[in-house]
């Protein structure tokens, strides 16, 4: 990578106030806290209100990120929205959020990776704001997965929730190996089968909803995310020991705890919010971000990695020296 660096200035969450417990689910779907509880580590998950929007957790999130640092809706140039469940099929939730903002001088797109869609996003703003087509994107993780389950289907229903997370990145030339470090994506678009929605614009009338062979998904996860994993460490020219915090995707405990025992990382540097948040797909990894940094456990300058696998099979891992230097 050049001289320039990316740099991940800050971030922002949003959840919904509603909160579905696991108690609350059985009593509407044939399940239990102690299964889903074992096989997943969840124990609740917040869903979006009546007439609550992704545009509107997105709003909220990004927000908080400006805030945080400063800036408003015109210092930025970009913005990138990951999500499987934008509020129409067009426009983007990204260009409704442009204008809710007031960041007139932003290109606006939306990313389609479900669960990978946060790092995702991540790769295409750093590689653009590298190029020199802007200096600050907000980056946002948004998603009314609620809205794409089948609540009779207990080997889904049980696994999601809804959120948003997002962040700022900055252009700098002078910040030498800051911010974004290395990015790796990959897909294979032969596994559409074990994780798909049965409906949308082109193959159906309905959205549709979520449909998953669990077991075969999980055999993927580990396997795929710590090789993508290797990959981010090499092209970034690390190994594991310059890894101060593993952020992963919130899908399941055990797919988390299979990443940690593979990296081989204390159990206190990795972050988990999947028992209250459940799976927020491309939200996950910047709400968990947002626990982490708000509590003090991130700091200015310590390096983070995330993971994140999702339907396709999408799947990637980004490493990222969190924050700026000081003057
Ligand atoms: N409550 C109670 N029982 C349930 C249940 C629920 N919510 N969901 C499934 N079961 C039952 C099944 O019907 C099955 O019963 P049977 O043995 O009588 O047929 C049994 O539990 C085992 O099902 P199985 O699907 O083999 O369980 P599992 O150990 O693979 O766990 C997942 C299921 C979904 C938790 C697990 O496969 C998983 O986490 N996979 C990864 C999914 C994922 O992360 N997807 C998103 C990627 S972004």
């Amino acid at each position: 990578m050049s001289d320039i660096s990316v740099l991940m200035t800050s971030v922002g969450a949003y959840l919904p106030k509603k909160i579905l417990t696991n108690e609350d689910l059985s009593a509407f779907v044939d399940t239990d806290d102690e299964w889903i509880r074992q096989r997943t580590g969840i124990t609740q998950r917040h869903i979006v209100a009546d007439g609550e929007l992704t545009s509107d957790m997105a709003r909220e999130a990004a927000l908080q990120a400006l805030q945080r640092v400063g800036l408003d809706g015109v210092d930025i140039d970009l913005i990138i929205v990951a999500t499987t469940t934008p509020d129409d099929t067009f426009p983007s939730t990204a260009a409704k959020l442009q204008h809710q903002l007031g960041a007139v001088y932003a290109v606006a797109f939306d990313v389609q990776a479900v669960c990978a869609g946060f790092v995702y996003a991540l790769d295409i703003a750093d590689a653009m704001l590298r190029s020199g087509r802007g200096k600050r994107a907000l980056v946002i993780g948004a998603e009314s997965f609620s809205k794409l389950l089948d609540w009779q289907d207990r080997s889904t229903c049980v696994l999601f929730g809804d959120g948003a997370g997002a962040v700022i990145l900055e252009r700098d030339e002078y910040a030498v190996e800051w911010g974004i470090r290395s990015s790796i994506l990959h897909t294979d678009g032969a596994h559409r089968d074990i994780l798909y929605v049965d409906g949308g614009p082109s193959s159906s009338s309905a959205v549709g909803h979520v449909r998953m062979e669990g077991n075969k998904v999980f055999r993927h996860a580990v396997e795929k995310l710590s090789s993508a994993m290797d990959e981010a460490l090499a092209a970034a020219n690390m190994t594991v020991s310059d890894v101060d915090w593993l952020v992963p995707h919130q899908a399941n405990i055990r797919i988390i705890d299979g990443m940690q025992k593979k990296m081989q990382l204390p159990t206190d540097r990795v972050v988990r919010t999947v028992d209250k948040h459940a799976n927020t797909s491309a939200a996950s990894i910047p709400l968990a971000l947002s626990v982490a940094v708000g509590d003090g456990r991130i700091k200015n300058g310590e390096v983070v990695a995330f993971e994140a696998i999702g339907g396709g099979l999408v799947w990637g891992a980004t490493l990222v020296k969190y924050g700026r230097p000081q003057k």
